[in-house]
């Protein structure tokens, strides 16, 4: 599954050597006599670009800032409308709230990702952007997005944060719109116990990220830091250089873990007895990340009998259902207060995603599992699977 599997002896080489070379300077910019040439954060970035093939990428604090710095940078403002999707994390919506935006919260289809039909209906004069989630390693309809988005004009913000290391069309997902983010906490592709990338092609949106999350600083190289130019008031989204050493070491396990979730995935995925149920539809076979197997069943009642047989047996979900609050805009009573659409709706709003969440199961895919362990864990879901 994430980074974390993986977070050992050349992190932790990145982390001393911040020590032994560059005298423990923590901060990304400045202090040039001390850190002896070192700029580890601007490193990560580089090398983060050059992987993914992108022209920009700028690191900060979290995935969800990562979206806030993004959208204020691709020029969303207090009452626009931002078009996202009803199965995502919670911060999707709290950055659009952040902004005082309004968010347009659409179905998601059998890929459990943004409907496009959904989209191109929810689409009105004041549609500003629109933010595409890759929920759980497989990548959004994005030809169908891509197009209809062009079609109406709307820039596209990806959201490839539980996709780190997904393609589509052989594309890194966060790479095929006008920018997309990436979430680096523990619980990611690749982590830096907190942190978050923003990615893009287009140098107004790179500048304006990289200016508004360090105060506003223009990084001017005629002047030191202290007398530094601006033109714009920003915030403190800084990354420190102990994140950007240990993102240098994870980015480059990035190919390892892909490589293994897809296998692991893959041999589950094959050797399930499918009788009872039906896989999630995925876009892209070759660019699923492969760090989740979804699942679901005729009824939500079968779902909940393999769950409880599961958990019994030692087992966890992923999101669904055990962390579905969480990732369900209609449990997400606490934050329409102030969103008219939605506030005395919210539990009816999104039936059709409801429905095909409450019969599914995802099953999440572990780096480090061996071969015995994937055996007996693939004897216990068929064993399972002749109970319901
Ligand atoms: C789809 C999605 N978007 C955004 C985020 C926010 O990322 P972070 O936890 O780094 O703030 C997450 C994190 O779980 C996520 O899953």
């Amino acid at each position: 599954m994430p980074g974390y599997e993986l977070i050992g002896k050349e992190e932790k080489e990145q982390l001393i050597d911040i020590f032994e070379t560059s005298n423990g300077v923590l901060f990304p910019h400045g202090f040039d006599n001390l850190r002896n040439g070192r700029y580890r954060v601007r490193e990560f970035e580089n090398e983060f670009s050059r992987k993914f093939n992108c022209q920009y990428t700028q690191a900060v604090t979290s995935g969800t800032v990562a979206q806030l710095v993004a959208m204020l940078a691709m020029g969303v403002k207090a009452g626009d409308e931002v078009i996202t999707q009803a199965h995502t994390f919670v911060a999707t919506v709290e950055s659009i709230l952040a902004i005082g935006a309004i968010p347009v919260i659409v179905n998601v289809d059998d890929t459990y990702n943004m409907d496009p039909l959904e989209f191109e209906n929810a689409i009105t004069a004041n549609t500003k952007l629109i933010v595409p989630v890759h929920m759980l390693g497989n990548p959004a309809s994005m030809n169908e997005i891509m197009g209809i988005a062009n079609k109406y004009k709307i820039p596209v913000l990806e959201d490839g944060c539980e996709a780190l290391g997904a393609t589509y069309n052989g594309k890194y997902v966060g790479t095929i719109g006008d920018a997309g983010i990436f979430s680096l906490d523990f619980a990611k592709t690749i982590t830096t116990g907190e942190g978050g990338l923003i990615v893009t092609g287009n140098q107004s949106i790179y500048k304006y990220a990289k200016e508004y999350h360090d105060h506003g600083h223009e990084s001017n190289p005629a002047f030191p830091r202290g007398r530094d130019t601006r033109s714009i008031a920003g915030m403190n989204y800084r990354m420190t250089e102990m994140q950007g050493g240990v993102g240098i070491a994870q980015l480059k396990r990035l190919d390892f873990i892909v490589k293994k979730s897809k296998e692991h995935k893959s041999f589950l995925k094959q050797n399930i007895d499918k009788n009872k149920i039906s896989y999630r539809k995925i876009t892209d076979e070759i660019g699923d990340l492969g760090d989740t197997l979804i699942f679901n069943f005729e009824q939500a009642k079968f779902a909940e009998k393999f769950l409880n047989g599961y958990k019994t047996a030692g087992y966890s979900t992923k999101n669904i259902p055990d962390a579905i609050d969480w990732h369900f805009a209609g449990t997400w009573n606490h934050m329409f207060t102030n969103v008219k659409a939605y506030r005395d709706n919210w539990k009816t709003q999104w039936h059709r995603t409801a429905k095909l969440l409450n019969r599914s199961i995802a099953i999440p895919i572990y780096v480090n599992t061996t071969q015995p362990e994937l055996n007996k864990q693939l004897d216990t879901i068929n064993l399972l699977m002749q109970t319901i």
